[in-house]
């Protein structure tokens, strides 16, 4: 973040060429050298065309973040990735309950139904159960012989079985949001399958809130239809928010931290010596991957000066995490993984009243996740070599496609591309061989 500040442009329509976001990654591991180097806060043009601006810096990113002068509600401007479709924007009453996309009051009103269900301490409750989730996982894992789709059988299963387990979604409708939420979240969809896929995925969740509301269950949908200030479609809404956003990510980080770990031996090696280093290398494996990719997106109310550029009132202004998170503003030596490194007050989660609400719930996970896998498979390595590997990146993340096999006898030429995955998931994958 080294290169000096652009000059506050007065109209930005006259200006020609301007990069274009999202960026692809370098590689799965890091993201556009472009983000990096250039100043932290600058004119870009965004994939439906508007200009907008661009935040890498990271003291700049937490401004916008925490600023209620820019708004979170997505329709008002222009998103990262392809836009929402002009149906979907004027009918406001497809995001009920959906409050990412909302502002205060509003937001709290149904951001403040859950916080009590995410706490710490609830979520420390739930590590007991997260870790038979991981435990039957591997042995998924290694049921499916060598070499292993990690992705298929371990980092993709447990965040969505847990998250199915929370909100009482039966596991065996998996498929359903899981390809909805490849399908809304690709940047080459098209309009018609983004309505398509999120009148399915509303239909299945209205229809499951109606059977809950008729016999309640130990779940937290049927939680939320005893609080009279709900209804039905606000209760789907929230349900799908947190379906969609609590296991994609998740199952990204999964992946792709073990990725980065097995092609860094000596950081491995500094984990399986001392486990009591996971919650810090989880912090660090966030922080450095950062696979938030195109998002948060916020839209300014007013004109706003951020770091001495003015943003006129109606524009979009794009947060890249993966950027501010390697701004060396935040930590020495950004670019190297140090899974001993104090834990730092990265931007993975977000931050400000949008922060993630489920990070305390991923953080186990990873912890569980990891752990099991560095204890159950000493010999863990890439079953393909990783510039064959795949890469995806989506609205939200970036995924390796590949598979690291759990054992020592998989070589390179035994590798499958992970059809599973990909139809799963559903993005603009590589295949990785
Ligand atoms: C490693 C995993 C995860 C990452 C990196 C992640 C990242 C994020 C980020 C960056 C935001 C802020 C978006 C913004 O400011 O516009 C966010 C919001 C959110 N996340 Fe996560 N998330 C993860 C896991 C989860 C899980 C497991 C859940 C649910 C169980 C979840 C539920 C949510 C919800 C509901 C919001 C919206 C919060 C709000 O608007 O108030 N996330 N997440």
């Amino acid at each position: 973040m080294n290169a000096p500040m652009p000059a506050a442009h007065d109209d930005l329509r006259d200006l020609q060429d301007l990069p274009s976001y999202p960026k692809e990654r370098d590689d799965y591991i890091n993201p556009a050298r472009a983000l990096l180097t250039g100043p932290p806060i600058s004119p870009l043009r965004f994939a439906g065309g508007s200009v907008g601006w661009l935040v890498t810096g990271y003291h700049e990113a937490r401004e916008v973040l925490r600023d209620p002068r820019f708004s979170a509600e997505r329709w008002r401007g222009d998103d990262a990735m392809r836009p929402v479709p002009e149906s979907v924007r004027r009918d406001r009453s497809s995001g009920a309950g959906s409050f990412l996309a909302m502002d205060a009051p509003e937001h709290g009103h149904y951001r403040g139904q859950l916080t009590r269900y995410f706490t710490v301490r609830r979520m420390r409750e739930l590590e007991a159960r997260i870790e038979d989730i991981v435990a039957d996982q591997l042995d998924a894992l290694e049921a499916a012989g060598k070499p292993a789709d990690l992705v298929r059988h371990f980092a993709l299963p447990i965040p969505s079985l847990v998250i199915c387990e929370m909100l009482g979604v039966p596991y065996e409708e998996r498929e359903l949001f899981q390809s909805v939420a490849a399908r809304l979240l690709r940047q080459d969809r098209t309009d018609e399958e983004f309505v398509a896929g999120k009148t399915e995925l509303d239909t299945f969740l209205r229809t499951l809130v109606e059977a809950k509301r008729k016999d309640p269950r130990d779940d937290l949908i049927s939680l939320l239809t005893a609080v009279d200030e709900l209804n039905d479609e606000e209760i789907g809404g929230i349900a799908g928010l947190l379906l969609i956003a609590g296991h994609e990510t998740t199952t990204n980080m999964l992946s792709l931290g073990t990725f980065a770990l097995l092609r860094d031996p000596g950081q491995l090696e500094r984990l399986r010596a001392d486990e009591s280093l996971l919650p810090q290398a989880v912090e660090e494996l966030l922080r450095y991957l950062s696979i938030v990719n195109a998002f948060p997106v916020r839209i300014a109310l007013e004109d706003v000066v951020v770091g001495g550029v003015t943003i006129t009132a109606g524009q979009s202004v794009a947060v890249s995490v993966p950027a501010a998170n390697r701004d060396p503003a935040l930590v020495d030596d950004p670019d190297t993984l140090d899974v001993g490194r104090p834990r730092s007050s990265h931007l993975a989660f977000g931050y400000g009243i949008h922060q993630c609400l489920g990070q305390h719930l991923a953080r186990i996970e990873l912890v569980a996740g990891y752990r099991g896998l560095l204890r159950r498979f000493p010999g863990l390595r890439l079953a393909v070599p990783r510039r064959r590997s795949g890469c995806a990146a989506t609205w939200s993340s970036t995924e390796p496609t590949n598979c690291p096999s759990p054992g020592d006898g998989a070589g390179p030429d035994r590798a499958r591309p992970p059809h599973g995955r990909n139809r799963h998931m559903g993005s603009t994958h590589a295949e990785f061989m």
